[in-house]
């Protein structure tokens, strides 16, 4: 298997060109399965959007467990004046599962200082752990897994990558803005290769032994996504949050994680996929740029066995990524592109925003945008969508927007 950071961003051999799109017809989100079509909001709450919700399990990231009773939330360190007096900041271990392949998740926390009540806030996940988020020395380093721990090749985190991922996390202005910033590191749920589901949070699930795993059983995005779920299981007992005003973030293959996250935990309030791409946000019937064949080749460990069926095959898969935005509806969502990622297919990421639109209407909801947006023109509805100049990467500009979109929606 390639090594998923070095693959370039735009390998050679797939298609960067808007002309040479095949034709495709999307799936309608408001037809059900029995043919019939979906009248209004209860409708799709009650009889649609479960049969989307089962599709997205059976056939892209496969069937999750449910909130684990093996659970338990250690506050492992507190600090009343962090971030130069700006912040409270919390480091909570979440113990998942008993016995040898027990894990510990940790996730950290920072909490505006001045709130007076609960605060709304975001609960993110990130590629090389917490203490890469931010140069706060407190900061936790991962004992699990990390890809080529900070320039090393022996997978271990080691003090060196002390806030080398900073730049993408605006951790001053989310707290500055009166939100609370949580963020888990997703190696600490799942390391990121394939193992054949033999480390991570699969083994502590039923089928424990992996040899007896169906087509329709979850693999690494879904085990993620189900990590967040477990983040904001501990949000829902912590009094300085509003648990019912948490949006969720990712980027890249997991911003894929925090749209099924979204998607497969409706108490999250607002929903943002950063450059997500393939199996993210972007149309995989465009087939531009990264393709399922291509995604279920390198990341074998991604999505359900049965995802694979659709190698080659787009058109055959039941839904399509334009439906996956659509199950955050009612709640606000938020698709923002970078204009050189074009592996992440921009366009086909706007297109599925406007695809879900149909199954906001039905709240009585809108997007705004009939076409793509000029870049750096953000449109914010109840849907969100950006194209921001520069590459596949978080930046101050994306979180601006998020900020701005939560500040409509979540205040
Ligand atoms: C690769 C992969 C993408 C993914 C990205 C990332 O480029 O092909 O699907 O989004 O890695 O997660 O960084």
């Amino acid at each position: 298997m390639l090594d998923p950071m070095l693959i370039e961003a735009q390998p050679k051999g797939y298609n960067y060109e808007e002309a040479k799109v095949p034709k495709y017809n999307l799936p309608d989100p408001l037809v059900c399965l029995d043919g019939s079509k979906v009248k209004d909001a209860d409708d799709w709450v009650k009889k649609r959007r479960p049969e989307v919700v089962r599709m997205f399990e059976d056939e892209v990231y496969g069937r999750s467990p449910g909130k684990p009773k093996a659970m338990r939330f250690e506050i492992v360190e507190k600090e009343a004046d962090a971030l130069g007096g700006k912040a409270m900041r919390k480091q909570i271990v979440i113990h998942l599962g008993k016995g040898e392949k027990a894990l510990a998740v940790n996730l950290l926390l920072y909490l505006p200082k001045k709130a007076k009540g609960p605060v709304p806030g975001f609960l993110t996940v990130n590629f090389l752990g917490n203490h890469t988020t931010n140069k706060d020395p407190a900061i936790r380093i991962p004992t699990s897994w990390v890809r080529n721990g900070n320039g090393t090749k022996n997978n271990k985190a080691t003090a060196a990558g002390r806030g080398e991922r900073a730049s993408r996390w605006a951790i001053d202005s989310i707290v500055s803005r009166g939100y609370a910033f949580g963020t888990i590191y997703y190696g600490d749920i799942d390391p990121d290769f394939h193992d054949g589901y033999e480390n991570g949070i699969h083994p502590l699930f039923p089928p424990k032994n992996p040899k007896k795993r169906k087509p329709t059983d979850w693999a690494s995005i879904a085990g993620w996504a189900w990590g967040l779920s477990r983040g904001l299981d501990y949000l829902e007992t912590e009094a300085d949050v509003d648990a019912k005003r948490i949006a969720v973030m990712g980027h890249s293959r997991l911003g894929k994680t925090s749209l099924w996250a979204g998607a497969s935990d409706e108490r999250f309030a607002l929903v943002i996929s950063n450059n997500s791409g393939c199996g993210g946000a972007a149309l995989s019937r465009r087939q531009f740029g990264e393709t399922v064949k291509r995604i279920n080749t390198s990341f074998p460990h991604w999505f359900c066995d049965n995802y694979k069926k659709y190698n080659d095959k787009e058109d055959e898969c039941p839904v399509d990524q334009h439906m996956l935005i659509a199950l955050s509806a009612p709640r606000p969502v938020y698709v923002a592109s970078a204009e050189g990622d074009r592996w992440a297919d921009p366009n086909g990421e706007f297109l599925s925003a406007l695809g879900a639109e149909p199954v906001y209407q039905l709240f009585g909801h809108t997007f705004g945008a009939s076409k793509q947006p000029p870049v750096n023109k953000p449109v914010q509805g109840r849907i969100g969508y950006h194209v921001r100049t520069g590459k596949h990467d978080v930046t101050s500009f994306d979180w601006e927007q998020y900020l701005n979109f939560a500040d409509k929606h979540l205040r």
